[in-house]
């Protein structure tokens, strides 16, 4: 076997291990949930599905890496919404003016600039509830209060992780004159996912991003709640000394092991590694557009190792999924949708179908009963679900000029 078959090969993940996973991942939920140790957090969201019949104007932010987005969001009923105005803003500006990501960045500086950006998309005479996707792993304590564990996906503002980042929010708000904005929610933005799609699909009962970071989360019936896995974290799999060498060189060691195995933030990094043990030059780092890669122009030797770490990563995925359905309905007894956003789903040639491919061999007759479906922008839609869900008070309704929705 040549090297590049051997490392190939290791990369490769067969159905008897995927299925070995599944079984580990529904047992690690197991063991979150009744408070054992266990590498999935299982967070309550505290918030449970939509009727699909919520209405009125919200506010949507979206924090979850590299862009901060602003949305406002008209839900029309009917499983459809309207997005009637919004921004988006780099953390990090790329021509170096600031960046609010790194560890000398304080808390109140990040949370002034995310004001100004809902500032910029907020109508000046009106009252508005917010719904925050914040996709970083949280402590609840209910629906609109959330602190902070830790920071994932390479991000090091100071002075956020243990806070509450509802309240750091308000307080930035209020400080800007824009105390008529009230975060009333607060989600992951798995959570927005399955919010958007359960919006306007009954069978929507899990939802994962798959894009720069990684997570899953599903509605738990008996707990008449959706829970944030924090999937990113689990780490009963059967990695390779690339991965182990990329996670003891990344921010912290040890965390999010499925995360750096099946993430657009780390995917590149990993090939160029695989690729420069190899003695092929795969560019910096940050060359490396995760899409790209497994395009046409790129060397051969370089598609072949991007090709396998990418299937890998849609297979790992796969497996974790079959793990939630494993234990949501063991006996495979009604239908599924899980909703899938991210730009590693949405944009890598082949990967949906990779994905399919791996949980149709994970559930073998099953199969027929749960539908992959890619559900673009619902954290946006499903931070204004969220905020409706909470407070429940239908506000005016508008007409609007192009639906979107389901
Ligand atoms: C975070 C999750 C988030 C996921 C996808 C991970 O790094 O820990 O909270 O859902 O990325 O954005």
């Amino acid at each position: 076997m040549s090297n590049l078959a051997a490392i190939i090969d290791q990369f490769t993940l067969s159905a008897t291990q995927a299925r070995d996973i599944a079984g580990a991942f529904a047992a690690a939920m197991d063991d979150g949930l009744a408070g054992r140790p266990s590498s999935l957090k299982m967070l309550p969201s505290y918030l449970s599905l939509p009727t699909g019949d919520e209405r009125g104007v919200y506010l949507a932010l979206d924090f979850g890496g590299s862009n901060v987005r602003v949305q406002e969001v008209e839900l029309l009923g009917g499983g459809r919404w309207h997005i009637r105005r919004h921004t988006a803003a780099p953390l990090r500006d790329p021509a170096g003016a600031y960046d609010h990501t790194v560890a000398t960045a304080t808390a109140e500086e990040l949370f002034a600039f995310i004001a100004g950006q809902i500032a910029a998309v907020a109508d000046p005479g009106t009252d508005y509830l917010l719904g925050h996707t914040f996709s970083f792993p949280c402590r609840q304590t209910d629906a609109s209060h959330a602190e902070l564990l830790s920071w994932t996906k390479e991000i090091k503002t100071a002075g956020v992780e243990g806070r509450e980042v509802n309240g750091l929010l308000a307080a930035a708000l209020e400080r800007r004159g824009l105390g008529r904005i009230k975060p009333v929610a607060v989600i992951n933005d798995t959570v927005g996912t399955l919010l958007a799609a359960a919006y306007c699909d009954l069978a929507a009962d899990i939802a994962a991003i798959c894009g720069t970071g990684h997570n899953t989360c599903y509605y738990d019936a008996s707990r008449a709640m959706i829970i944030n896995m924090e999937s990113g974290n689990f780490d009963r799999l059967p990695l390779t000394p690339w991965d182990d060498a990329l996670d003891a060189a990344s921010e912290r060691p040890g965390a999010q092991r499925l995360e750096k195995a099946v993430a657009g933030r780390y995917l590149g990094e990993l090939v160029r590694r695989v690729a420069a043990g190899l003695g092929h030059e795969a560019g910096p780092p940050l060359t490396l557009a995760t899409e790209a890669l497994v395009g046409p122009g790129v060397p051969a030797p370089l598609r072949e190792i991007a090709a396998a770490v990418f299937t890998r990563s849609a297979r790992l995925v796969a497996a974790t999924f079959g793990g939630v359905l494993a234990s949501v309905d063991p006996a495979m007894s009604r239908r599924h949708t899980i909703a899938v956003d991210g730009s590693l789903y949405e944009k890598t040639p082949g990967y949906p179908a990779a994905l399919a491919a791996a949980l149709a061999e994970i559930l073998g007759a099953k199969a027929d009963l749960v539908s992959l479906r890619l559900v673009k922008d619902g954290s946006g839609a499903g931070a204004a679900i969220a905020a409706a869900v909470t407070r429940r008070q239908p506000r005016p309704c508008r007409p609007a000029s192009s639906p979107g929705g389901c």
